[in-house]
């Protein structure tokens, strides 16, 4: 069996974008790979988060992703933080990066844009290095993520190929996997933005654990064209597009599908329908994330998590550490 690897960097609250984005594809991809997915909690450290609410924030994602149908018996999911393996390696990788090809991450240049250089952290710079050591110490084949992070694993692959040339063969070359198109969930409010945490109209982004009526009222105040004629036109029609978009990914109906089933409805008639199915949605993940944010149980899936992973990465680093000549691995 193949083996899947990804991170989720436990940073605000999670909404519909990322469900369609990135938890169903996890969900979906347990099935056929051995997975490991894991809270990239030392990442989030890059930005200085308040401790009190990154530590929030890193069980409640735990359980939302388990209230989603993350499961423990198919994926091994741990917090980064707690396998001291994943810094260990990440310090071999940055002694074998290099400056240039750091600065050249995307991401990095727009974090740290516009910043005075005593602002932004060492951390987000070496963030990518960090990013390589989770993935190649699991000898990773596929790895999810969003666009945003395919330059990271690109990098990754470079990182490994020159490892694997100059000290002999230690790691796999992973692929990324990009979520398919149809997948960038829309602000409901700006449709020519992604639907985003750190949106500063929370009108606009749907929360998985909102009210849930509050959640209906968003989508019936969603942006759209006056047109009245439900058709899947981006450039256009964003807004509309946006919201067959979410109803066809919910249902799983294709988009052809969903335009027929509504050539005769009115924006609100849709609007409502589309509020249904995600109210289906909320319904079920709050219930059984109440359920499970009770007792001990995401705290023993983690340690189960972990012990599993602990193992694999250990043989990994120390592997790396012996080929460097340091220590006595
Ligand atoms: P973020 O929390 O923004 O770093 O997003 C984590 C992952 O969730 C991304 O890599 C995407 O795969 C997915 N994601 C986030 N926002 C959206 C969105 N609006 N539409 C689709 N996928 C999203
Ligand atoms: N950087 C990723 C993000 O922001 C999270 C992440 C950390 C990750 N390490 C990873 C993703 C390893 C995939 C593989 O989304």
């Amino acid at each position: 069996m193949k083996r899947l690897l990804s991170g989720i960097t436990p940073t605000g609250e999670l909404h519909i974008g990322h469900y369609i984005g990135a938890i169903t594809h996890f969900i979906e991809m347990q099935k056929s790979y051995e997975s490991f997915v894991f809270v990239a909690d030392l990442h989030s450290l890059t930005v200085n988060p308040d401790p009190k609410e990154l530590k929030e924030n890193i069980r409640k994602m735990v359980g939302v992703y388990l209230a989603c149908g993350l499961d423990p018996k198919q994926t091994c999911l741990f917090n980064q933080s707690e396998n001291i393996y994943h810094p260990m390696l990440s310090w071999a990788l940055e002694c074998n990066s290099y400056m240039g090809e750091l600065s050249r991450m995307t991401q990095y240049k727009e974090k740290s844009q516009n910043k005075q250089s005593e602002s932004v952290t060492c951390g987000l710079f070496t963030y990518p290095v960090l990013m390589a050591s989770d993935i190649l110490i699991y000898d990773a084949d596929v790895v999810p993520v969003g666009g945003d992070q395919k330059q990271h694993v690109e990098l990754t692959r470079n990182i490994a190929e020159r490892f694997n040339n100059k000290y002999g063969t230690t790691f796999k070359i992973p692929n990324p996997v990009i979520a398919e198109s149809g997948a960038r969930i829309m602000d409901l409010q700006n449709p020519n933005k992604k639907m985003s945490k750190s949106d500063e109209n929370p009108k606009g982004v749907i929360f998985l654990l909102e009210d849930i009526q509050k959640a209906r009222k968003k989508i019936m105040s969603a942006v759209t064209d006056s047109d009245n004629v439900i058709k899947y036109d981006v450039a256009n029609k964003p807004g509309i597009s946006n919201l067959i978009t979410i109803y066809s990914c919910l249902t799983n109906e294709n988009i052809d599908n969903v335009e027929e089933a509504f050539a005769n409805a009115s924006y609100g008639e849709f609007k409502t329908k589309v509020a249904d199915e995600v109210e289906k949605l909320l319904q079920n993940i709050q219930t059984k994330y109440n359920e499970i944010i009770k007792g001990d149980y995401i705290d023993n899936v983690l340690d189960e998590g972990l012990k599993r992973a602990e193992k694999i990465a250990k043989e990994k680093a120390y592997d790396v550490y012996k080929k460097l000549g340091v220590g006595r691995y």
